[in-house]
Formats: C-alpha cells, sequence, structure tokens
C-alpha cells in the first residue's frame, strides 16, 4: 500500500500505479480539467514529488523548463508510482454574498435551507442554518470538460444523450449530500443548465425558434429530494438573472437600471423606468480566466491587479504568494496597461517591435507582466476580444445610457470600471452610478429559499419580461464588429 499526502494536510492510501488526477478525485479535491484530461490545456498543475512517472510527450510540450526544475507537473498524465507528496490548487471557496435581511422586508417562512447556484463554469451553493451560513462550496461544473459554453453543451448532447444531464444531476446530488439533504432547497441557473438538471430536451434550445420545454418556478424530484427550481424567462436568459433582478431591486424605482452578469452567458437585464428588458450575449467564459492559457480563478498565486505606477508596471498577486496566473479583474487591468504602453494595437495584435514584446516558451509573441513567468498571448488576446465586444454591443443594444450599472458574478465585483471602460468591456460614460453586487443569483436564491413570496414574486416578473433576442439582429450584430477594437 502506498500513501499520497495531499495540500500536507491529507494522507491518502492507494495500492497501484495512479494518475495524480485521480488520486485527487478520489481524495474529494476538485481540480480545474478543463480539455478532459487531454494534457492540452495545462490548467491542471500540481506540484508533485516522490515516486512518479517520467515526464510524458505532452507535459514537455506544456511545461517550462522553470516549471520542471519546480516539480510541476500535470495531474492528468503524471502518475503516481509509489509515496507521493501532491500540492493542488484546489478551487477554493470563492462564493460570495453580502447580504442584510433589513433591505428585503417581505414575510420570511424558513430559517434552514440550502441553495445552489449552477454556472455554466462555476457551481456555488451555501447552506444556512438560522438564517446563518454554515457552509460554502464552490466547484467547477464537471460539464465543463465537455464545452466552455451553452451552446458547445448543446451540441456535444446531440452526440452523446443522456451523459451531461446524468453527470449534472450527479454533481448537485454529491453536493445535496454534502449538506445533509435539507428539507428546504432552492436551485438557481441558467436555462440550458435547468434543463440538463431535470433530464429535458434540450436540443429546442439550441436552435430557432429557441423555445423552451419548461420555464420552471416550481418544485422538482432531483434524484429523490425535492427541490424549487427558481423560474427562467426564455431561452437565454435563465432563473440566475430572474433572482439576480429581485436582488438588485433594480425595478423598484423610477430611474433606469441595468443588470450585467459579466458571467459565461453575459446576461443583461434592463429597466427603462417603467418596463423590464432582458437579452443574453454568449460572452463565453474567457473573463473567468477559463480558456486563457494563464487564466485562473481570483485565488491565492492569481494577479488580481495590474497597473502603471511611476512608469514601471506593478502588479498584485492574491494572498502574497507567487504569482501562476492572472484572474479576470487582472485580465482587464493588463489589457488597459498593455494598450497604454502601446505593446496591443487598436485591432488586438501585439505590436512585436515594442519592448515588451516576448516570446513564450513556443516561440510565439506574447506580453509577460514585468517581474513574473505570467504571460498573454495573441490567442487570448483573441478570445478576449470576442467576450468584451459581446457584452459591449449586448449593452448598447438595449440602452444608450442608464442612471445605475449593477454588476453581478464573482469577477464583476472585482473589475475596475475605468479600465473595463478603456479596453471596451463597458460603454464609456454609460452610467451616471456603477455597483458592483457579487453573486446576485445566490443573492435572489437565497431570498426564495426563504419566502414564499419571493417565490411568488419571481413567477410574476419571469411572465413580465420583455426577452430580446441578439442572434440575427443586424444593429448587434453591427455594434460587435465594431466593438472588437480596443
Ligand atoms: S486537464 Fe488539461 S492538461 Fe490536464
Amino acid at each position: 500500500m502506498f500513501e499520497a499526502n495531499i495540500n500536507e494536510n491529507l494522507f491518502f492510501p492507494f495500492s497501484e500505479e495512479t494518475l495524480l488526477s485521480e488520486l485527487l478525485r478520489r481524495a474529494g479535491e476538485n481540480i480545474s480539467m478543463p480539455c478532459a484530461g487531454n494534457g492540452t490545456c495545462g490548467k491542471c498543475k500540481v506540484i508533485a514529488t516522490g515516486s512518479l512517472s517520467s515526464l510524458t510527450q505532452k507535459e514537455q510540450t506544456i511545461l517550462t523548463d522553470e516549471e520542471i526544475k519546480n516539480n510541476i507537473r500535470l495531474a492528468c498524465q503524471a502518475k503516481a508510482t509509489g509515496n507521493v507528496t501532491i500540492t493542488a490548487e484546489t478551487l477554493a471557496p470563492v462564493v460570495e454574498i453580502d447580504f442584510s435581511w433589513e433591505d428585503y422586508p417581505v414575510p420570511y417562512d424558513y430559517t434552514d435551507g440550502l441553495v445552489i447556484d449552477i454556472g455554466t463554469t462555476t457551481i456555488a451553493a451555501i447552506l444556512y442554518e438560522n438564517k446563518e451560513i454554515v457552509k460554502k462550496i464552490t466547484e467547477e461544473n464537471y460539464q465543463t470538460a465537455y464545452g466552455a459554453d451553452v451552446i458547445s453543451r448543446i451540441a456535444f448532447d446531440k452526440e452523446h444523450p443522456n451523459l451531461l444531464s446524468n453527470l449534472l444531476q450527479k454533481q448537485i446530488s454529491e453536493i445535496i449530500t454534502r449538506c445533509d439533504t435539507p428539507k428546504n432547497i432552492v436551485i438557481v441557473a441558467n436555462t440550458v443548465m435547468l434543463h440538463f438538471l431535470t433530464g429535458q430536451d434540450v436540443s429546442p434550445l439550441g436552435e430557432a425558434p429557441y423555445t423552451l420545454t419548461d420555464f420552471f418556478g416550481k418544485e422538482y424530484s432531483i434524484d429523490g429530494v425535492n427541490c424549487y427550481l427558481a423560474p427562467c424567462i426564455s431561452a437565454f436568459v435563465g432563473a440566475d438573472i430572474t433572482a439576480g433582478i429581485l436582488a438588485s431591486r433594480m425595478a423598484e424605482s423610477k430611474e433606469s437600471a441595468m443588470l450585467v452578469d459579466l458571467g459565461t452567458n453575459g446576461e443583461i437585464a434592463y429597466f427603462d423606468g417603467s418596463a423590464l428588458y432582458t437579452t443574453s450575449t454568449a460572452a463565453g467564459p474567457a473573463f473567468e480566466g477559463a480558456g486563457i492559457f494563464m487564466g485562473m480563478p481570483a485565488k491565492p498565486g492569481a494577479i488580481d491587479r495590474v497597473w502603471i505606477e511611476n512608469s514601471e508596471i506593478s502588479h498584485h498577486v492574491i494572498g502574497d504568494a507567487i504569482p501562476r496566473g492572472i484572474s479576470g479583474s487582472g485580465i482587464v487591468d493588463v489589457l488597459a496597461v498593455m494598450k497604454t504602453i502601446g505593446v496591443l494595437d487598436e485591432s488586438g495584435c501585439l505590436i512585436e517591435e515594442h519592448p515588451l514584446c516576448q516570446r513564450d516558451h513556443h516561440g510565439k509573441p506574447c506580453f509577460r507582466i514585468p517581474d513574473t513567468d505570467v504571460m498573454i498571448r495573441a490567442s487570448d488576446i483573441r478570445k478576449l476580444q470576442l467576450a468584451k465586444a459581446a457584452i459591449h454591443a449586448g449593452i448598447l443594444t438595449l440602452a444608450n445610457k442608464v442612471d445605475t450599472l449593477y454588476l453581478s458574478g464573482g469577477f464583476g465585483a472585482k473589475i475596475n470600471s475605468n479600465n473595463a471602460e478603456a479596453i471596451g468591456l463597458l460603454p464609456k460614460n454609460f452610467a451616471k452610478t456603477t455597483k458592483a453586487l457579487g453573486n446576485t443569483a445566490l443573492f435572489g436564491g437565497t431570498l426564495a429559499l426563504f419566502s414564499k413570496d419571493i417565490r411568488k414574486q419571481m413567477s410574476e416578473l419571469s411572465r413580465n419580461v420583455k426577452s430580446i433576442p441578439l442572434n440575427q439582429n443586424p444593429y448587434f450584430t453591427g455594434l460587435y464588429i465594431d466593438k472588437m477594437q480596443f
């Protein structure tokens, strides 16, 4: 029998040669594996010492000499052949909820329960007892390995029916079990995720006329456990936005307001002072760090801020750790800095003659953040360009300006809005006030967890919102092309 020492706090026995990723999985440690273990994304890096298999061809391609010297391995490639020590950057809890009960004067019917927000990329859950948070869970959606966004998941489902549905049901069922299966459970998610969760056909959501089999807004049995699934608005705008509109209280005054969820689906809600409109832009997960070479969640080791000070480029790393990657807010900042110093041109190309334009270990041009090994590649810039153009164009398709702009999502809570305007992620001078609200889907879900009245309000709201589809909208398409420029 061998032993794996995981993150210096867990000793895990195993009996035969095993992939490090499998050992971590069995030990309950969840690491990011966007390429499903194909050895191509480089996101499953761990520090490993002890009895290990030799470097594979794929590891030699992905890892730098420096990383190899520092015992970094790809968990999906390296095998433990005896006793090992593994230090893994597991997905740390990043649930953020800043909630004041006094702000929501509705009758409360419950004080305990579990609220789950199923994002396309991340699943977050909070368990309450006596209205106090007793457990927070954040983990990557297992489906991420089968496509970055809902469109690619729908396409995958066509070829492999039920696989994604079973995977999501299993993951949610595991979370519920880990929280001791409370009686009161509320789930918020986008429309596609709720269809997968309830085992319903997702194909009508992926092709015109984009119809829903179910709007939800009632109780369902998930693996034998009753859960309230919050109501959706359209094929593109899900229960997460219904919950977000309620949590932000954006439609409660006569002033105009917009709620932008800077997540994978780029959902937007707009209130013009009397009516609510929603849309969704399929921005992709680039600003959540997914699909970006050195992108990572906002956790220790991530560069989360970059700025120019006394003509020098400075950066901040979460947890004062050695920089290992860059989070969404850091990506926005670094693009703004690259634009300012002229290493990035308007069309999104790296200026190879610029003294700060370097070559990565494959000889490709990149921008390396000074004093770190963290780099932004041309291919990263391309993905970010598509994401920011989609969000910017989506916003302007609904309104030219608003009184208040609410940004939701973990990434939205941390971005520098001046830099977001500088790189064209948000329109310039669009709102009188900009407020970051964190995870509004979880806020709204929590309200629904405790109040039957809120559940009723959600259902009414979801029926009264006008949905604006952007596909084949020539105004949106024109803006989208235009807003690719930096
Ligand atoms: S999971 Fe992508 S390289 Fe290991």
